[in-house]
Order: structure tokens, then C-alpha cells, then sequence
């Protein structure tokens, strides 16, 4: 999904080139050109050179003869992958049975007449041109500039800069201004660790990196902008996966005197545009589905809705079961919930697999059941009654040959193992049609979450985010928030709310949260003055640029579309950061190191 690819302007002739490699087209034969890039790949043949030129543009294929370019051959002789050179000659058509209707400028050649070798390469780590998908991201990324010399790189930096682009325009056109707020700021929290900096000037006090810009684009309201955004660098300390990483890119945004709809109606324009720039059709408006529909059918609140294959609950069948794990698990307050992974060739090995695949994911168990002209056969068929095998097969519509998957377990639990399951096997058996996109919005989030190991009520987003109705400070686990996510593929690209402009109400918030009075004037009493001084009600999103360019791409993680990223442990293999710094600095800072360093014996 990377066609529309930037357009070049005729370049400024100079020592080094006057036209760009992709454009030496059937169109200029016979002019003579002056090209500059890398040497893509050489062939020796019979006497002649081949080599292809490569440049941000593409690749021109240049031949040097022996006898019309001497010194020019000599050099060709000479040259290596990855040799920076610069080459005047003529373009030529090529012999017919030569085109390569690959290459955009496949149709012709440039028989070089003068060739300079500007800088000379060492054998590269791995191969630019053949590139195999077996050298290691270390590798990769330890060389990133050599990488990023290959396509698929150069595409996912133009999709990110199209992405970013038509955002741009797309919300200048609706009257928002891009402002910048600061790197070195303090806490914002988003759930996440904070990175923090020590000050210099300030010893013993530290600068935190913004999870995000959320309290100072709440402030720009305050300021009076009524539409703000920012494709903004955020910080979070977090263990990192596919979609993550500790520094990333969001398109954030903000409005005034907004409601929910309003800002869905002007995000999904949004994305209809943005996606539309590459490639996608996005038909408005979006589906919204409610945070508590999406768990119990698919056990996440970021669902991939390309394919069907449901939850469904099945606790009622059971209550009264012979089956212990089932009855016990029901009557402490938990559910049996189960999939039909449909007709299936599965072994029985395949299906303790499956068991195993549950147990990893947190489950107690798994009970599988083949459904059978007379019964199910499973495991623990026989503690089952042909009253509960009837009403569960209803339920999941199990007709001859279907493979059901049963969990008991409390709530998130179950839903957790079986959305995760769900997607493994939508995965496994081809459930997801090529191309099919599924973009939708969670609504009707509950505004906070109990959090068992802390003994406190957290917020699911963020501490600012509105509840929906009045708020009642002594059944805070009863409030649905003003939240919104958007999903896509099974992805979470974006999430928002209306945000508490009342200071009363945002400090009853914090106080159902845990935060007493002298923490919340500590930490976020800025914004509770600023609340006081005439806030319009306001909102807004933030969606991960990362990975939405990543799902354009098609790439199954965001280090594919960042041009230096972190690897898993967090590390940058190029720089070598984080990297320890000296004693001076550090005592500049009046900080002292506490982990083991070299030499100092652990
Ligand atoms: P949230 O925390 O949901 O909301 O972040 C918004 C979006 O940012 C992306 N994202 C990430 N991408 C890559 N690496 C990460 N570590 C990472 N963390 C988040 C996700 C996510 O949907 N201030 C609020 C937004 C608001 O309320 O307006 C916020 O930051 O795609
Ligand atoms: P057990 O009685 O622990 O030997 O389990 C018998 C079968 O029930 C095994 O297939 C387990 O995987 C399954 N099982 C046990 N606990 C649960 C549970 N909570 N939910 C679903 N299956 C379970």
C-alpha cells in the first residue's frame, strides 16, 4: 500500500548530477545525463559492465564499454556494492529482449562516458540489494543506515511522511493550529513509568518526559486555541512489545466546546482522509461497538473484527454442573465462556495443544469438545449432562465435527484466554480475507478500573478524562467515562475523551482515585488553578502515528516504520544508548549511580 510515491523536482545541475536516477526514462533518450548514487549490484558481462545506480528515486541501469569509456571502465572494474559514484553519459534504449518491465526506467540504459568514484564502501554486514529476511534486527538495526538504504524502508519513511502530511492538511483545513509543549515537563501520567532527567541548575529535582502532551493541550483550551494538534514525540518507561516502543509518535489533538460527537465526527473524517492518501477506503460512518460488547464477544477491547467467531457465555448452562471446575468456578462469582473454532481437522494433539496454548495464557484449563451425531466427545464428557451439552451446543450453534473450546474462569480471565485464542485461531485457519480492513470505534468505556494489587480504584485512560452522567465520588467503579477508542485490525491506532472542565469535579476524580487532596495540589495543581480561570469544555484524541503507519505498511511491528528504534530490551544498537556517562556528569547532577557498573565489582 505504497503507491503515490513523492513526486521530484527537476534538480539544480551540479558536479555530481543533474537528473535523478528514476528519471532517466525511454522519454530522454539521447539526452545526456549526469547521475549520482550507490552501486545497487555489478555484473561483468562478456566485456561489458552493468551496474545499477540507485538513488532516492530508483535504479538506472548504467553500462560501461570497454572501448568507448577507458578510464570510466577501468573505475567500473573496480566498483563494489555500496560504492558512492557519479557518472556522465547518454541515455540509450535497451536492446529489446534487455527491458526490464520491473524497473520504471527498465525500458533504457546510460552508456556512461565519465564515471568518478566518490566514496568508497567497505563490504557492508548484509547485502542492501539481496537482502534476506535472515539477518537479525541486531544486525539491522546496529547498521540502521545501511537498512534504510533498502525499499521496503525507503517506502514505510515516504508512507509515514504521506501519513503525516495529509494529516497535517487535513486538520489545518479544519482550523486547527500545530503548537509544540515541551520534552522537559513533568509527569503526565498515562498509565505508564516516566523517564526522567535530572536538572543541573536545579539539584535533586527532575524534568519527567511526557507520556504524552495531554495536560498542556488541555491547557491550550484553557489558552483560549479551541483546536489544537501535534504529531508529538512521547515518552513511556514500559516493557515493549510489537506495538511499542519508549519514544513514539502521536497525532494528538484537541477541541473546545466539544461533545463526544463532535469529536468523533471530525476524527473520522480524519482517518477517512488520511487512509485515503494510502490507499484505504474507509466507509463512514464507523461502526461503534461498547467496551462491554467487545469483551464479552471477543474478549478484548481492541477486537479484530475482520473475522466473526464469538464468545459466548455459557454460564447459565452450567451452574448446576456435575463438572467441579465449571460448578465451583461459577458459584465463587466466575463464568464458563467458549468459542465454536468450527469444523476443524484437529489431532488430538492439536487439541491438548490448545489446552496448553490456555494454560500459558492464564487459564486453569481448557475443556475441549468434538460435537458428535450422539454427544460431544471431550475429555470430560462424561460429567456432563445431555441437558448442558444441549444448551451449550444451541448456544454455540455446534453442528457435526465442530471444535468448541470451553474456559471457566473469572471474568477478565476468560475473556482474556479466549480473545486470545480467538485471534490465534482466526490467524491459523486463513479467518481473515486478504485486504479486508475493520476500523471501529469502543464506546461507553466505565470510567475506572479496580486495581486488586494496589487496593484502589484506577482510571482506565487518564485521571482527566469526563465521566458520562453525574459522578457519584462513593460508587466510582458505577461511572461510564466520555472515552473513545479507535480500533483497527485488532489494533488500537487511537483513544480520546471529553475531559473534566469543572475543578470540583476533577478533584473529586482524583480523590476517588486514591489521590488525597495534598498529592493532587502537589502533582497537578496547575491545572486545578487553571480550571478555575474560565475552562470551556473541551476534548480530544491521540492516535499512535507508529502504528498506523505500520498497518499501512504491513508490517507486523512498529520498528519497521521508525527510523531508529529500539530494540525489545530498550536498547539502541547504533549509538549504544542508554550508555552509563561519566562521574563528572553525574556529580554536575548530583546523582549517583546505583547500578552495577564496570569495575566496581557488582
Ligand atoms: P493513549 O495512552 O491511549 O492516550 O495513547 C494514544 C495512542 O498512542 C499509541 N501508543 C503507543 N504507540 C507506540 N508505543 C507506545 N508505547 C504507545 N503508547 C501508546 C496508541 C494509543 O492509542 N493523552 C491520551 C490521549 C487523549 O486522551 O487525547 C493518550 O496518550 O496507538
Ligand atoms: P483436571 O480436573 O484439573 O484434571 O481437569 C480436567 C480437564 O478440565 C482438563 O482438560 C483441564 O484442562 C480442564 N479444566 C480444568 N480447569 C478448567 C477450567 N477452569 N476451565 C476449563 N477447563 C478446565
Amino acid at each position: 500500500m505504497s503507491d503515490g510515491a513523492p513526486s521530484f523536482p527537476a534538480l539544480r545541475g551540479n558536479d555530481y548530477r543533474d537528473t535523478w536516477c528514476g528519471q532517466a526514462l525511454p522519454g530522454r533518450v539521447g539526452s545526456e545525463v549526469r547521475l549520482a548514487g550507490w552501486v545497487h549490484r555489478r555484473r561483468d558481462h562478456g566485456g561489458l559492465i552493468f551496474i545499477d545506480l540507485r538513488d532516492r528515486t530508483g535504479l538506472v541501469q548504467l553500462v560501461f564499454h570497454p572501448d568507448e569509456a577507458g578510464e570510466a571502465f577501468q573505475l567500473g572494474h573496480k566498483l563494489r556494492a555500496e560504492d558512492v559514484i557519479s557518472v556522465a553519459g547518454v541515455v540509450v534504449e535497451r536492446d529489446p529482449a534487455m527491458v526490464n518491465p520491473e524497473m520504471a526506467t527498465g525500458a533504457v540504459e546510460v552508456k556512461v562516458g565519465e564515471a568518478t568514484l566518490i566514496s568508497d564502501a567497505d563490504t557492508p554486514p548484509f547485502e542492501v540489494e539481496s537482502f534476506s529476511g535472515e539477518v537479525s534486527e541486531e544486525t539491522r538495526l546496529r547498521h540502521r543506515y545501511l537498512d534504510l538504504r533498502r525499499e521496503p524502508m525507503r517506502e514505510a519513511m515516504e508512507l509515514r511522511h504521506r501519513v503525516a502530511q495529509s494529516m497535517r492538511s487535513f486538520l489545518s483545513g479544519e482550523g486547527f493550529l500545530e503548537i509544540e509543549t515541551p520534552v522537559l515537563t513533568r509527569s503526565t501520567p498515562e498509565g505508564a513509568r516516566d523517564f526522567l532527567v535530572p536538572s543541573r541548575l536545579q539539584r535533586g529535582s527532575f524534568y519527567a518526559l511526557p507520556q504524552s502532551p495531554q495536560l498542556f493541550k488541555q491547557l491550550l483550551m484553557i489558552g483560549g486555541f479551541e483546536r489544537y494538534f501535534q504529531i508529538a514525540r512521547c515518552f513511556r518507561d514500559e516493557d515493549l512489545r510489537a506495538d511499542r516502543q519508549p519514544d513514539f509518535t502521536q497525532l494528538d489533538i484537541e477541541m473546545s466546546f466539544v461533545d463526544v460527537e463532535d469529536v468523533l465526527d471530525v476524527n473520522e473524517r480524519l482517518l477517512a482522509a488520511v487512509l485515503g492518501a494510502c490507499g484505504v477506503e474507509v466507509s463512514l460512518p464507523l461502526p461503534r461497538l461498547p467496551y462491554d460488547v467487545a469483551i464479552a464477544r471477543y474478549g478484548t477491547d481492541k477486537p479484530d473484527l475482520r473475522f466473526g467467531l464469538e464468545i459466548v457465555d455459557l454460564t447459565e448452562a452450567f451452574r448446576e454442573s456435575e463438572f467441579n471446575a465449571f460448578r465451583a468456578t461459577i458459584a465463587d462469582g466466575g463464568v464458563v465462556r467458549a468459542l465454536n473454532a468450527g469444523a476443524r481437522e484437529m489431532s488430538r494433539s492439536d487439541l491438548d495443544g490448545l489446552v496448553t496454548d490456555a494454560q500459558e495464557l492464564g487459564a486453569k484449563g481448557l475443556v475441549w469438545a468434538v460435537v458428535e451425531p450422539e454427544g460431544w466427545r471431550s475429555p470430560v464428557a462424561k460429567f456432563l449432562s445431555a441437558e448442558e451439552i444441549s444448551a451449550a451446543a444451541a448456544a454455540l450453534e455446534g453442528s457435526e465435527g465442530d471444535v468448541l473450546l470451553l474456559v471457566a474462569d473469572e471474568p477478565p480471565v476468560a475473556a482474556g484466554v479466549l480473545g486470545a485464542l480467538r485471534q490465534r485461531l482466526g490467524e491459523r485457519y486463513g479467518l481473515i480475507k486478504e485486504g479486508a480492513q475493520s476500523l471501529t470505534w469502543i464506546v461507553d468505556w466505565p470510567l475506572v478500573g479496580w486495581n486488586e494489587g494496589e487496593g484502589r480504584w484506577d482510571p482506565y485512560n487518564h485521571p482527566f478524562t469526563s465521566p458520562d452522567g453525574d459522578f457519584d465520588p462513593a460508587q466510582p467503579g458505577a461511572a461510564r467515562a466520555k472515552a473513545y477508542d479507535v480500533v483497527w485490525n485488532g489494533w488500537e491506532i487511537g483513544g480520546g475523551s471529553i475531559r473534566i472542565s469543572d475543578p470540583k469535579l476533577q478533584s473529586e476524580v482524583f480523590k476517588a482515585i486514591g489521590m488525597d487532596q495534598t498529592e493532587a495540589e502537589e502533582r497537578f495543581g496547575f491545572l486545578l488553578e487553571a480550571l478555575r480561570y474560565g475552562a470551556p469544555p473541551h476534548g480530544g484524541i491521540a492516535y499512535g502515528l507508529d502504528r498506523i503507519v505500520a498497518l499501512l505498511h504491513g508490517s507486523s511491528s512498529i520498528r519497521e516504520v521508525i527510523a531508529f528504534p529500539k530494540t525489545a530490551s530498550g536498547g539502541d544498537p547504533l549509538t549504544g544508548a542508554p550508555a552509563p556517562v561519566d562521574e563528572r556528569q553525574l556529580r554536575e547532577l548530583g546523582v549517583t549511580a546505583l547500578g552495577a557498573r564496570k569495575g566496581d565489582g557488582g
